[in-house]
């Protein structure tokens, strides 16, 4: 086979969470949650080539700090695809990553959307994007939504999605932290926070909804939270700080992105949001800045 010829490239977005609502830790150690998630412009890519056994390397921003053994989600997606399809061969992944590593941006998630993609295509398997994002559910709670796109109310853990109608882009400036957050460990955070409270159903309130059709960032704004925000602070105190000096660049809203610890900040428009990330890239408060808008389309080829 020629392998130039037979590569395949795919690629997935970042996603932030407008709002994330934690509900109470379920027997299977994942937490009930009501979240509406948000696709951005912001792709990590995923090349496969023909080979006979799975192999993965990865490139880019901070890809030294991603496991190329077979625990990486990459090719975690191509074992289950090709175990779910009855693939003998195998397939070299290289990823090539843009959204941050560790940042609560679910890059992992999106390179194993992006590779369940780009191996159905490679290997001529045609599965619906039912069946993907039922392998997609297997491999983790943000997976189905990497796959998907646009905006989603998400329940369950995470992996149960209903579309959201969306009125417009909105203009985001991702502020990159210097270090990573370990997912898990903000949610024990939460846990040890919440100890000796009752914690009710999550809940996403119509407001957001309502905000999104309309297409009004300010309206976007005041009806966005994130549960994890305080544990990561916890874990982090200067992620304070972050989100304090993006409001007094005049950042229409601030919040800790998912786990964290990359924070993000809404603009008015793009003008208003280049201002913004030219702010924070020159303040100390984060490693790097820059604009992305939302919502983008889920993992396809390209
Ligand atoms: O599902 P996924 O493997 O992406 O989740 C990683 C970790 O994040 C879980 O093991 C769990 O500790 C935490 N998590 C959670 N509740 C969720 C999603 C993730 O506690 N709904």
């Amino acid at each position: 086979m020629d392998v130039e010829g037979a590569q395949v490239l795919a690629r997935a977005p970042a996603k932030i969470n407008l709002v994330l609502s934690v509900g109470p830790l379920r027997a299977d150690g994942h937490h009930e949650l009501a979240s509406v998630f948000h696709a951005l412009d912001l792709y990590d890519e995923v090349v496969a080539y023909p080979a006979e056994e799975i192999s993965v390397a990865v490139r880019g921003l901070h890809s030294d700090r991603v496991p190329v053994d077979d625990t990486n989600l990459a090719s975690r997606a191509a074992a289950v695809l090709a175990d779910y399809a009855g693939v003998r061969t195998g397939v070299q992944l290289d990823v090539r990553k843009r959204i941050p590593v560790a940042g609560g941006l679910a890059g992992g998630s999106a390179d194993a959307a992006a590779t369940l993609v780009a191996c159905d295509a490679l290997w001529d398997l045609g599965l619906g994007r039912g069946e993907l994002a039922m392998l997609a559910a297997r491999l983790g709670s943000d997976v189905p939504f990497a796959l998907a796109g646009g905006t989603s109310l998400g329940t369950g853990r995470g992996e149960q999605l209903t579309a959201v109608m969306v009125g417009g882009t909105f203009q985001w400036v991702v502020a990159m932290a210097r270090g990573g957050l370990s997912t898990p460990e903000v949610y024990a955070e939460l846990d040890r926070l919440r100890a000796g409270e009752t914690v009710g159903r999550p809940t996403v309130g119509h407001d957001v909804f309502a905000a999104l059709r309309a297409g009004d960032p300010v309206a976007l704004g005041a009806s966005m939270h994130n549960d994890l925000q305080e544990a990561a602070c916890s874990l982090l105190p200067s992620l304070r700080t972050t989100l304090d000096t993006g409001m007094d660049f005049g950042a229409v809203a601030a919040i800790v992105s998912g786990s964290g610890p990359t924070c993000v900040f809404l603009g008015r428009d793009s003008e208003h949001a280049e201002d913004l990330a030219a702010g924070l890239a020159a303040s100390e408060v984060c490693a790097d800045a820059w604009v992305v808008t939302g919502p983008a389309p889920g993992a396809r080829l390209v």
